[in-house]
């Protein structure tokens, strides 16, 4: 089998992974692995933006108060801190890195967003936010002799020492034998979320909840993994993954309308449209079980649309719809996962030289629900707590007696598509907006039946079925209704459920 050694193994090419390696290009030699081409991430795909306190009318004290909130009292407090405090310096490193954020009379130009109680989203090319920053970290990787990033390249596994210490990784990628991958001084995974264990999702095809199974398989402890989010307003159209009408056009004063007209959200939240995301998927959600179709009437912003959302006037208008003059039609879809793999505030999981970080790792500052444009902010600013610890680290020795198996790779495309197919129609029937015990019960033994089919040399869709197996064991176990876990058989919130955890 190929050894290939290093110092720092990261997995993923997101804003997570990249920021990492970035920070840690002067402490060694840094190996970032990605399963599909270094674009492919749902980093590259955010609209809206980033949130930091920037703005004369914000504070980072305002920003913690709105984050507190939103995850409805099971966010970490620390870690919140932490992260509103970090924010504006992260925005000056990303500039220092190459993005150029919009500007507006000489200023920062800052959109709003769903239960921020100000406007304080940064955001590049109006809409294309996670295109912008990407590139440009992906330009300073590119022309870094210390970062070596392998594409097409999947992470099947972790080395873990007969002492439980992490020391690399095994991969296999199309034209190589499986590789190792030894990091003399730590793995970071880098991954992101799990969108496409569901029907519908706003996810790139690459988001399998990989991290999540890789991580649960070597032992480490993940938590809170029952909370979804689900965007309220991908485009009604079917197709994987789902187009973002970004939120931040509400924040421009779009209004969702269902097919009567009615502008409904002041029926069931104060904030109106700009109503936390669980509470207006929900909203959407219970419009469309009363048999009507909800559209975002965006027509306010009158030609202004085009220039304020480039990326979405195009997309609109490819499926016939001109958002100047149309109702947009719009459906939720699993967006984001609040859970993931435990880490410390310097994103060390319950491994030894183990660290996670971005929508992978649970840093406890989304709590039940994740306020918008929070998710990138969180993998920039662990990136560098990550980094600054792993810098840390004394080199390793390896484990001479590290054996590894591997299944043969033989895959037959049209029975992993079905496969997953199949498991994507599950989750959300079973562990999608709505839950019920029965339904999550019924939801685990489906589940158990198709893993049992899936040889294990289907890599991802192992990886998706423990995903998926993990989401639906939560979201049973938590006997109440909270932030982006719906529980119809318990539709209250509990106060003593905001000091529960589910540990698996
Ligand atoms: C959006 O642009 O609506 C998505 C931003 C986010 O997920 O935070």
């Amino acid at each position: 089998m190929r050894r290939v050694e290093t110092d720092f193994v990261v997995v993923g090419s997101g804003i997570a992974g990249l920021m990492t390696a970035l920070y840690l290009r002067n402490a060694g030699q840094v190996t970032i692995l990605t399963k599909a081409q270094q674009e492919e991430s749902n980093s590259f795909r955010a609209q809206g933006g980033i949130a930091a306190a920037i703005g004369k009318d914000d504070s980072p004290s305002l920003h913690r108060e709105d984050t507190l909130r939103t995850g409805v009292e099971l966010c970490d407090w620390v870690s919140v801190d932490l992260m509103v405090e970090m924010a504006p310096k992260t925005i000056e490193q990303l500039v220092e890195w190459g993005t150029r954020f919009d500007q507006e009379n000489g200023h920062y130009a800052l959109g709003r967003e769903g239960s921020h109680s100000v406007s304080r989203i940064l955001h590049v090319g109006g809409d294309a936010t996670g295109a912008g920053i990407t590139s440009s970290l992906l330009r300073q990787a590119r022309q870094s002799e210390q970062i070596e990033i392998e594409t097409h390249t999947m992470v099947i596994d972790l080395l873990v020492s007969s002492q439980g210490i992490c020391q690399g990784v095994v991969t296999v990628a199309a034209a190589q034998p499986p590789t190792l991958y030894l990091a003399r001084k730590g793995v970071v995974l880098a991954t992101g979320g799990c969108g496409q264990l569901y029907l519908y999702t706003t996810n790139d095809l690459v988001v399998t909840g990989d991290g999540f199974a890789i991580a649960k398989r070597a032992g480490a402890k993940l938590s809170d993994m029952e909370f979804i989010q689900f965007h309220p307003t991908a485009l009604a159209v079917d197709q994987n993954p789902m187009f973002l009408i970004s939120e931040a056009v509400r924040g421009e004063g779009a209004i969702l309308r269902n097919s009567t007209g009615e502008a409904f959200m002041s029926q069931y939240h104060e904030w109106k449209d700009l109503a936390p995301r669980d509470i207006v998927s929900r909203a959407i959600y219970h419009e469309m079980s009363q048999g009507r179709k909800v559209y975002l009437d965006a027509t306010i912003l009158g030609t202004r649309f085009a220039d304020r959302f480039p990326k979405i006037y195009r997309g609109c208008l490819q499926h016939g719809i001109d958002p100047t003059k149309d109702w947009i039609p719009v459906t939720p879809a699993a967006h984001f996962i609040m859970g993931g793999i435990q880490t410390d505030l310097d994103g060390q999981t319950t491994i030894p030289r183990l660290f996670a970080c971005g929508e992978v790792a649970r840093t406890g500052v989304h709590g039940a629900n994740r306020l918008a444009s929070n998710s990138l902010l969180e993998g920039a600013v662990f990136a560098q707590r990550v980094a600054e610890k792993l810098s840390t680290l004394e080199p390793q020795s390896f484990d001479p007696v590290m054996k590894v198996t591997y299944p043969d790779m033989c895959i037959d495309k049209q029975r992993e598509a079905e496969w997953k197919r199949r498991l994507r129609q599950m989750m959300w029937e079973h562990a999608g907006i709505i839950r019920t015990s029965s339904g999550l019960i019924e939801g685990i033994e489906r589940l158990m039946e198709l893993r049992r089919e899936v040889p294990e040399s289907y890599f991802e869709v192992q990886n998706m079925l423990l995903t998926a197996q993990i989401i639906m064991e939560s979201a049973l176990w938590r006997q109440e209704s909270r932030g982006g876990h719906y529980r119809f058989d318990y539709p209250e919130t509990i106060p003593e459920w905001s000091t529960k955890h589910y540990e698996i």
